[in-house]
């Protein structure tokens, strides 16, 4: 397959183009900025946001995994990021229909629930299901629901085969020290993504496997992507007693439900953060 990942030279990019060449795809790697570092696939420099730039660099493809986007709130300004997120996805759906481009992977957030702003996520159940209320509180995240319901259009009009992947924290080696370890240490700041992560090579396969399934013309599949068990060194049976009492609850071993994801493409997550710290007792050592 020919695949254009928009946002190739970002965390998860440079980790999906790595695969989707090594699984033997031929990869258009497209970012606004340069690579700093060999890259794998056809560089092509540009901006999602320029129609022509992506016509340029979608001529051919069979699909589309779309990454490019300002991946936070706040720092930018809120405009900007939801005018970049938004107007990006729009036009990948653009060239989508135009080019006759079948399927398109593209990477939502589960900030959409609600998590990781600044007023504290109080859930009304756990876990969490793709079915749970939308409640973006930032720029950032109310890009990402918006860009849910323009693939969700774009599906009604065109045969496109959709797969919008909310992503919880994505955490890799490379980000592990900044993103991960504080939320070990403090557990009340891993309170507020229910203690969601997702490893890098989990959200790989995700893509691959969306890119890889059946699916049918004309239908958008919104997936709950998330890591096996808490970023936390407590169970989530302690986690739940000490920040979610009273809210309905029935057990497992996190707090968002990957059921949809493992019913529609197979996926089951397999990597843990536990690979990267010692034991809560030598890590302070
Ligand atoms: N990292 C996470 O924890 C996380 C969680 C949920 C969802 N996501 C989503 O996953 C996707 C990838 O995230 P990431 O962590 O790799 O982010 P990143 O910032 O590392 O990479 C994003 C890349 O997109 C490029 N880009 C941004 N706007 C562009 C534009 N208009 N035109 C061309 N290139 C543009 C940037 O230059 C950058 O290389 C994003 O859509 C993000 O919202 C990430």
């Amino acid at each position: 397959m020919r695949i254009l990942v928009t946002g190739g030279r970002g965390l998860i990019g440079r980790a999906m183009t790595e695969r989707l060449v090594a699984e033997g795809d031929e990869v258009v790697n497209f970012d606004r900025l340069a690579p700093t570092v060999a890259a794998p696939g056809i560089i092509k420099q540009g901006e999602t946001t320029c129609l022509g730039d992506l016509y340029q660099a979608a001529q051919g493809a069979d699909a589309i995994v779309h990454l490019a986007a300002i991946p936070e709130a706040g720092v930018l300004g809120d405009d900007t990021v939801f005018s970049n997120n938004t107007l990006g996805l729009f036009n990948v759906l653009k060239i989508a229909a135009d080019l006759k481009i079948s399927r398109l992977v593209s990477a939502s957030s589960a900030t959409i629930w609600g998590l990781g702003a600044e007023t504290c996520f109080a859930p009304q159940w756990l876990p969490l299901t793709e079915s749970y209320p939308d409640n973006p509180q930032n720029a950032y995240a109310l890009s990402k629901m918006v860009g849910e319901v323009l693939v969700t259009a774009a599906c009604k009009t065109t045969a496109l085969i959709a797969y919008s992947l909310r992503l919880t924290l994505v955490l890799s080696e490379a980000n592990w020290k900044v993103e991960g370890l504080p939320r070990l240490q403090h557990p009340e700041r891993g309170k507020e993504i229910v203690f969601a992560y997702v490893w890098i090579d989990d959200v790989v396969e995700a893509i691959s496997r969306s890119l890889r399934s059946p699916g049918s013309p004309g239908s958008h599949q919104i997936l709950a992507i998330n890591g096996p068990d808490v970023l936390a060194d407590d169970s989530p049976e302690i986690l739940y007693h000490r920040f979610y009492h009273g809210v309905p609850w029935n057990g497992g071993t996190s707090f968002i439900d990957t059921r949809r994801a493992y019913e529609t493409i197979g996926f089951v997550p397999q990597h843990s953060w536990h690979r990267m710290a010692p034991s809560r007792e030598n890590r302070h050592a």
